[in-house]
């Protein structure tokens, strides 16, 4: 549905126990009521997810948090008010309200309050806080348009609300909040530096093992269905293996030879590039290449996001 005509019905969805898809500026929600765990369950099935990797909840407001989690630690605090709405998560102690489901039995709870009106008025108007993954089956890429969550996840979702392209691109920062110093648990549409500004000192710990306690650092995860390779310059044009191959490039077009060239940025502009990365790999997924060769980004800012997620998604085929 149009996301402006469809609010009511989708918010009545969501009360009702369903799932609805939605835009966020980062990228695309599989949502549902993060008060009832019945409907949560389904999201899982719906992802075919483990169920030990926690969802984020989400609020419609920065005020909303105040009424789950009472006050906040002084770090998170400053956070919040700095970038709510925007795309950062906060880790903190999980609320009564919230069912285990939803944290995979942590308790901690990942929450945030989105930078886009339909996600705004959404979960307003349910009326609830709104537990979403990103609206994509496990360890695939994740949707920045409604056409992917149709064509990735179909009748297992009840309702898609159409906000059209997402202005981010990549999921949010998550960073734990609860203590002194902030821990960066994945790196995300909100860079590192920005957070710095704020905080002074972060650390930077996205792990890289198969951990169950935060799976959104799986080594493998945000993967294209065809196999992805790094590369540091891009290979001779014409090789002698026949074989079919996607590029992806950050500015600068490869020689001729390739099925299938995307460029994030002719500029080389970053936020461009993350506002691009997964409806270009979602469509060297398409164009029906063997294999895609990707170029590393310089790994600043909103380099370090986009690097991040290309190495996940070639460690899945290595
Ligand atoms: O931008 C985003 O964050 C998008 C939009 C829809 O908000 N959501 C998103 O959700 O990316 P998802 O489920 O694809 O990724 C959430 C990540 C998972 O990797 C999960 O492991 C981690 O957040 N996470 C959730 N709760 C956590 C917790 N309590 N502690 C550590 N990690 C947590
Ligand atoms: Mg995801």
């Amino acid at each position: 549905m149009p996301a402006g005509s469809g609010i009511a019905e989708a918010a009545g969805v969501l009360r009702a126990g369903g799932l609805v898809a939605f835009p966020t500026e980062t990228v695309y929600g599989l949502g549902a009521n993060a008060l009832d765990a019945r409907a949560v369950a389904r999201v899982f099935e719906a992802k075919a997810r483990p169920r030990f990797d926690p969802l984020i909840t989400h609020l419609a407001a920065a005020a909303d948090l105040t009424d789950l989690v009472g006050r906040l630690p002084a770090a998170a605090q400053a956070l919040a008010e700095r970038f709510w709405p925007g795309p950062l998560t906060l880790i903190l102690p999980r609320p009564a309200a919230i069912p285990a489901i939803v944290t995979s039995g942590l308790d901690t709870m990942a929450v945030r309050v989105p930078d886009h009106p339909v996600a705004q008025a959404l979960i307003a108007e349910a009326g609830v806080p709104v537990a979403a993954p990103s609206a994509n089956r496990f360890g695939q890429l994740s949707p920045t348009r409604a056409e992917h969550v149709v064509a990735g996840l179909g009748a297992a979702v009840d309702l898609v609300l159409d906000g059209g392209p997402a202005r981010c691109g990549i999921e949010s920062t998550i960073v734990d909040a609860r203590g002194d110093r902030p821990v960066v648990r994945r790196l995300g549409a909100l860079p590192v530096e920005a957070l710095v500004e704020v905080v002074g000192l972060v650390e930077v710990d996205p792990g890289n093992s198969g951990q169950p306690t935060a799976p959104g650092t799986l080594a493998a995860h945000y993967a294209p269905g065809t196999p992805l390779r790094l590369v540091t310059a891009p290979v001779p044009a014409r090789q002698p293996d026949g074989v079919r191959r996607g590029y992806l490039a950050l500015r600068d077009r490869p020689a001729d030879g390739y099925a299938a060239v995307e460029v994030l940025s002719a500029r080389g502009d970053l936020t461009e590039a993350a506002a691009r990365l997964f409806e270009a790999l979602h469509r060297l997924d398409a164009a029906g290449v063997t294999e895609i060769l990707a170029e590393p980004v310089p790994d600043t800012g909103l380099g370090r996001a986009i690097n991040d997620r290309l190495r996940r998604a070639a460690a899945t085929w290595q």
